[in-house]
């Protein structure tokens, strides 16, 4: 039987947050990215459409902000010409089987099956973000989420996607 661990716990029930970019926005394809964590068994508790201020999308990527695409990364995703979907799925290890189903940051270099390498050719125009370590995910989802927008719940078949190993 399902225990439930607490969210955010390393190695056991974790939180990661998970942005469709503003270009995956304007192609359509919110549908695709949900139903890829969704069909593995991960479950949504938080989602918005939200076009992010500069300050916010500074403080996400601070950690790129020497970097020469720094900038032109920012307008992207502060334009507006389509709002970021952010969002914070849960399950089990979610924070590293996220970044498998994301695939490598530069689309011509991720695999077929992935989501970029199935829907992207610039490493500029990626479609997704997702977070890349619990202590990104704990920075990440406090960033973008309010404690009262992140949903505590459970699928009631919880029982037939997890086992104890
Ligand atoms: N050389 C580059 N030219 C333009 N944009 C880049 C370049 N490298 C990275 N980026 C942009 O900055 C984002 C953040 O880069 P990072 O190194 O954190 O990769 P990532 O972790 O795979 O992506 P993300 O943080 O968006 O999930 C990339 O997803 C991409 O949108
Ligand atoms: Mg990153």
């Amino acid at each position: 039987m399902f225990r439930r661990a607490a969210a955010g716990v390393r190695g056991g029930v974790e939180r990661t947050f998970i942005a469709l970019k503003p270009d995956g926005t304007q192609r359509g394809l919110l549908g695709d990215v949900i139903k890829r964590f969704e069909q593995k068994g991960y479950k949504l508790v938080a989602i918005k459409a939200i076009v992010p201020s500069r300050a916010l999308a500074e403080k996400h990527y601070e950690d790129l902000k020497t970097r020469p695409f720094f900038k032109g990364l920012v307008s992207y995703m502060t334009s507006g010409a389509a709002p970021v979907i952010a969002m914070v799925w849960e399950g089990k290890d979610v924070i590293r089987q996220g970044r498998r189903l994301i695939g490598a940051t530069n689309p011509l270099e991720a695999q077929p099956g992935t989501i970029r390498g199935d829907y992207c050719i610039s490493v500029g125009r990626n479609i997704i973000h997702g977070s890349d370590s619990f202590e990104s995910a704990e920075k990440e989802i406090s960033l973008w989420f309010g404690k009262s927008e992140v949903y505590d719940w459970q699928y009631g078949n919880a029982e037939w996607l997890y086992a104890d190993n």
